[in-house]
């Protein structure tokens, strides 16, 4: 069978930031940049993704265009023997992340109806952060959303990939973009809003330490969808005339302008309510909904914040979903159509116990933290950065003589820092990532 391509480079580029802008752009973007020293965190986070991330983004493209596979056949073909680990790596991570990614998105779909219900006029009465927890640790109401988000993604990816995940991207991420320019155009003009501007853009360097660096790096990696996979699979549908470096330059741009106007979003709103900008987990779904109720016409921006943000989770989830089930139809041979139901089920299954930690599971715990935490953890911590190690040695060492061809498009698109690139991807990202891995591990 043919395999499908991208319609045309849009397309890629818009499903590409799709995978890439997600809750780690809105949700934890905001809130790190404004606790690790705004404006220094900035500075560092930017070198990051310009250096580190940008070379690991151009190697995992090249490593999927070269091999037109799934992340294992695609291991095989330029690494093989044990660099197939980490195509193994590749296929099991997305069900983890997923798992729990759609527990959240079932969460943001959950205020989409609840922000609706609040504009005609069906408020709940109870405090927001008990509204919350109410939600979250219900057994039954959060895999039913859980459930929903889920169907949608798999629907989206039944369809294809052109039919389906690159034309729900070129819908849902302009769209996108308008939600979040009228956010921001809102929380900026609000009383006071020049604060939370500062807040999130001053640098304060006595903030700038290892802990700063590696939270940097390993929020770039995170952000950018890098480590799983997820654009190895992307990239085996591109082009091979198609130019990677600058494709990659766009869904990288993308991804960090999104989350720099996440931070213009939230913080001049936080700012102007007298919140505490360092809320964390709790400042999209309580401190946000808090901020919304004493805004005039709030109920209605709530509704275009939450449908922003369930945007943005979907666009992500689809990118994950679409890994296992290009190695099952790949390698497998099984047609797209099961290869989607078998992952979906099996991933809203391993997600039941996540949802399940926010309430009567909260007491199962593994190492001090319950099911939900835990797998965020070993897939944050461990899981993202090998898989990015994998993908940079791959490209850097054994692959190198095909994997630096395919950047060039043999030869045809010279790339003066094409060195550069290559010592990057052979020394400088692994040992970065393992430093970054070893600051993180903190179970003791
Ligand atoms: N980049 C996504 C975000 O910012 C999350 C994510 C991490 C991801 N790794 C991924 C999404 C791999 C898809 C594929 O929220």
């Amino acid at each position: 069978m043919q395999r499908e391509h991208w319609g045309s480079r849009f397309g890629f580029i818009m499903a590409a930031a799709g995978s890439a802008v997600g809750l780690g752009n809105i949700w934890k973007f905001p809130y790190l940049a404004g606790s690790e020293g705004g404006g220094a965190f900035l500075i560092i986070y930017l070198a990051m993704v310009a250096t580190i991330g940008l070379s690991a983004m151009i190697a995992e493209i090249a490593i999927g265009r070269y091999a037109q596979l799934d992340p294992i056949g695609a291991f095989k073909k330029t690494g093989g023997g044990p660099w197939v680990i980490f195509g193994i790596l590749a296929i099991l991570t997305p069900f983890l992340i997923l798992s729990f990614y759609s527990v959240v998105g079932g969460w943001t779909i959950a205020y989409i109806v609840k922000s609706f219900a609040l504009m005609f006029g069906g408020g709940s009465g109870v405090g927001h952060e008990d509204q919350f927890n109410q939600l979250v640790s219900s057994p039954v109401e959060p895999i039913i959303y859980h459930a929903l988000f889920m169907g949608l993604s798999m629907v989206i990816v039944l369809k294809g990939v052109t039919d389906g995940i690159e034309k729900a991207s070129k819908i849902l991420m302009p769209l996108l973009f308008v939600l979040l320019l009228v956010l921001v155009v809102r929380s900026l003009t609000l009383p006071n809003a020049m604060a939370g501007v500062k807040f999130l853009l001053e640098p304060d360097f006595s903030k700038v330490n290892s802990n700063m660096i590696s939270a940097a790096l390993g929020q770039a990696f995170f952000s950018l969808s890098l480590g799983m996979g997820a654009l190895i699979t992307y990239g085996s549908y591109v082009a091979k005339d198609s130019n990677i470096r600058t494709s990659a330059g766009w869904i990288l741009s993308l991804d960090t302008v999104v989350a720099v106007l996440a931070g213009l979003m939230i913080m001049p709103a936080v700012f102007s309510f007298g919140m505490d900008p360092g809320a964390g987990p709790g400042l999209t779904f309580i401190t946000l909904p808090a901020i919304f109720e004493s805004m005039p016409a709030g109920a209605l921006f709530q509704a275009l914040f939450f449908i922003m943000l369930t945007i943005a989770a979907v666009t992500s989830s689809i990118s994950l979903l679409n890994i296992p089930v290009a190695w099952l139809c790949d390698e497998k041979g099984m047609s797209r159509s099961a290869a989607t139901i078998l992952v979906s089920v099996v991933t809203f299954a391993l997600g039941v116990p996540s949802s399940l930690a926010m309430g009567v599971w909260g007491d199962v715990q593994f190492f001090g933290m319950n099911f939900f935490e835990l797998l965020s953890y070993l897939t944050d911590t461990y899981a993202l950065p090998l898989g990015g190690i994998g993908s940079c040695l791959v490209a850097g060492w054994i692959g190198y003589g095909k994997i630096g061809r395919e950047v060039t498009n043999d030869g045809a698109l010279p790339f003066a820092l094409l060195p550069v690139w290559k010592w990057i991807c052979r020394i400088v990202a692994p040992i970065a990532i393992l430093w970054i891995v070893a600051t993180m591990t903190n179970l003791a």
